[in-house]
């Protein structure tokens, strides 16, 4: 199939209406999208993207208001959470309204459910009479896509149009929250910083880890890794000098490694720039046929929770 990349938003909508799959930007990184009340084209999803069934998909929408048609309630801090944060890198788990097909939430009772900040997707979603699933743009277990060219690259092959709105201006995904008893949960870290979700409902348990029967089954402790084996630095320490090693360093290189097998997530220290490069820069590293990348951990505040994280399941094989 011949891909397109491109801005033309109306043939998109003509694409999705007509069944099909198709590369969305958003802000937290690009999307593999089909309508999400249809079974068949969330089915396309599935196959393209190589992934298993058990894995639920997050459903996109434009506005709280279009909420109603998709799941059945919205409790007060989840409301609080989407009036503040849409449209944002957040996710929120809601009980499934009964339109939404089982196969979008793995069978699940709850769907996932969020409004993306991106210009392009949001002007795609106002002019559609459905919402869209899409997970990440990733062949299953890889590295998410942060621009048009990464989709290309990986899925190119399979889908007919990427809607390229350039490079994702937040570069992790969204963070997952869901409620338990009225309480917000966090189930998987991510664009949105812990800090800012306290900020609105007060402390929030965070309940990111994986287990043999995932909440987030995205959260499955193997996810987002490179193809080259991925080493975890503690931040500050230095590697054993080698030739055929890469590095991702916070914010110096490593002495010891070749300058051109190493990238920089952040020279200022800036966590909101090093989750922006985080996914790019590994990306380029993977693409260099070195034995091993050292990936230094950052500071444990703010975005860098979830950078670590995506660091962690990186160095899972
Ligand atoms: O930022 C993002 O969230 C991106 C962009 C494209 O919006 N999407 C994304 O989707 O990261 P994906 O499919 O790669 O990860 C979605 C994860 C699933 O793996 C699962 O962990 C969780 O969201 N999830 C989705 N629906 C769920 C449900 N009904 N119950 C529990 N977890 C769910
Ligand atoms: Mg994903």
């Amino acid at each position: 199939m011949k891909t397109q990349i491109g801005q033309d938003v109306v043939q998109v909508g003509q694409l999705l209406a007509a069944g099909q799959v198709v590369g969305i930007p958003t802000e937290t990184v690009y999307g593999l999208a089909g309508n999400a009340l249809d079974p068949d084209a969330v089915l396309t999803i599935f196959r393209v993207k190589n992934r298993p069934a058990f894995d639920p998909l997050i459903l996109h929408t434009n506005s709280i208001d279009r909420l109603h048609d998709y799941v059945t309630e919205i409790p007060p801090p989840a409301r609080q959470l989407a009036e503040a944060f849409w449209p944002g890198p957040l996710t929120l788990l809601l009980p499934k309204h009964e339109r939404v097909p089982d196969l979008v939430t793995s069978g699940l009772p709850m769907v996932a459910v969020r409004v993306p900040n991106h210009p392009l997707t949001l002007a795609l979603l106002a002019s559609l009479d459905f919402p869209l699933a899409a997970p990440s743009a990733n062949p299953f277990g890889y590295i998410s896509p942060t621009t048009a060219q990464h989709v290309a690259d990986q899925l190119g092959e399979q889908v007919p149009y990427i809607l390229d709105g350039g490079p994702a201006t937040v570069g992790l995904e969204s963070t997952i929250v869901g409620f338990e008893q009225g309480k917000p949960v966090v189930y998987r870290l991510g664009g949105m910083a812990l800090d800012q979700i306290e900020a609105v409902v007060g402390p929030v348990d965070v309940r990111s880890h994986s287990t043999s029967n995932p909440k987030a089954p995205g959260m499955l402790s193997s996810h987002y890794a490179p193809r080259v084996p991925l080493t975890l630095l503690p931040m500050g320490s230095n590697p054993e000098p080698s030739l055929r090693a890469g590095a991702l360093a916070f914010r110096q290189p490593f002495s010891g490694i070749p300058a051109a097998q190493q990238r920089i997530l952040s020279e200022t220290g800036n966590l909101a720039e090093a989750a922006r490069n985080l996914f790019a820069h590994l990306r380029q590293l993977d693409a260099l046929d070195l034995d091993l990348i050292y990936a230094e951990t950052v500071p444990s505040q703010g975005l860098g929770t979830a950078i670590n994280d995506r660091l962690r399941r990186a160095a899972v094989r």
